[in-house]
């Protein structure tokens, strides 16, 4: 019995603060038609003092266990994908386990940045299909402001804070047509001063703050999110006319339209949260996610195409029967 990976439920959850562009533009060398222009981001919300990834993540996990109708004690694989653990060690996942109360099972945190959603969406399923794990709390979630250097107007204007999270559940290949179709991982290290933290423990002893060259990162995106998405549409025998949406990474409006004009895809069909929400990280595509299945634009039976690229860099894309 071939099993699989339905999508049974999904949440989020965005702080309360928002911090505009005409606010920002009061702390730092900017403007509102900049930023927007560039890139598409009209505001941001940022997380309280002492409000935690965890928290985020405990907030959007509750709602999307709720919606696939399910306790907490009916999922038995926890993971978080996040570049800002609350604390180095131990996994922001365990954290989040012991909030909702769940004792059973295990629980880990799957760093790979922007496109970290993406790459424990993968791992969630290998389990799932390994038949290792019944119910899988998929989260992304971020405080990604607390590594922002709030000077440096080249990329602290870029980024905001946010969880989503989806619960996936096993099911068979005769039950239902529905379920995860593909999943593609790419990464390519040389590139991995593109897009940094310049800080670490085993470096520096401190967290420190993301540095990255713009616009190499952003033709990187552009071609190697458009080359995850021909590559799941061909494994699976599909045309670029099938998608009913592309959920992609939120960094720049500008990037998620020249991959929507590369592949010959309405931007009708494309959900786009990052004025809204800025780039949230590995938290950016759950979000867009739960807004889209709120609003009734994801339905059922839709063919959804997911895809992310961050630092490293890795990118890669999730093909999913809704
Ligand atoms: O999530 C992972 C992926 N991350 C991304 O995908 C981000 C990819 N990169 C981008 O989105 C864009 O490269 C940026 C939005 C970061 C920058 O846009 P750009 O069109 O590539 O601008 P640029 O870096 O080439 O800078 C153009 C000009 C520069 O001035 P000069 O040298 O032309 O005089 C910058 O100093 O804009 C200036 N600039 C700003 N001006 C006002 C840079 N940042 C700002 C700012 N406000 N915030």
């Amino acid at each position: 019995m071939t099993v699989k990976s339905i999508v049974a439920g999904c949440g989020r959850y965005l702080p309360e603060k928002i911090i505009t562009n005409v606010e920002l533009s009061k702390t730092v060398d900017t403007t509102d038609e900049w930023i927007e222009q560039r890139t598409g981001i009209r505001q941001r919300h940022i997380v309280a003092p002492g409000e935690k990834t965890s928290d985020l993540a405990v907030k959007a996990a509750k709602a999307a266990i709720a919606h696939a109708g399910l306790m907490p004690s009916d999922i038995d694989l926890v993971l978080v994908a996040t570049t800002t653990p609350d604390r180095t060690f131990p996994s922001t996942a365990v954290t989040v386990q012991a909030k909702l109360g769940i004792q059973s099972g295990f629980a880990f945190d799957v760093q790979a940045v922007c496109s970290g959603f993406i790459y424990a969406l993968a791992v969630a399923d290998n389990f799932i299909r390994q038949k290792q794990v019944r119910h899988a709390l998929v989260i992304g979630a971020e405080a990604f402001s607390c590594l922002l250097d709030w000077q440096d107007r080249s990329t602290c204007i870029l980024f905001g804070d946010g969880a989503g999270a989806i619960v996936l559940k096993a099911s068979t290949e005769n039950e239902t047509s529905r379920g995860i179709l593909s999943t593609h991982l790419f990464s390519d290290g040389q590139y991995e001063d593109m897009l940094y933290v310049d800080g670490g423990p085993s470096s520096t002893n401190t967290v420190g703050k993301v540095r990255m060259v713009g616009r190499e990162v952003f033709k990187h995106a552009v071609h190697k999110m458009e080359q995850a998405a021909l590559v799941a549409l061909k494994q699976q025998k599909l045309e670029v006319a099938d998608i009913d949406w592309l959920v992609p990474h939120q960094a720049n409006r500008r990037i998620i339209e020249a991959v929507g004009e590369k592949l010959g895809l309405p931007i009708e069909k494309v959900v786009i949260t990052v004025d809204k929400h800025a780039n949230t990280s590995a938290a950016s595509i759950p979000l867009a996610l739960a807004e889209a299945v709120a609003d009734g634009r994801i339905k059922t039976g839709n063919l959804v195409l997911l895809e992310a690229l961050g630092g490293g860099f890795t990118w890669g894309s999730v093909l999913i029967r809704w």
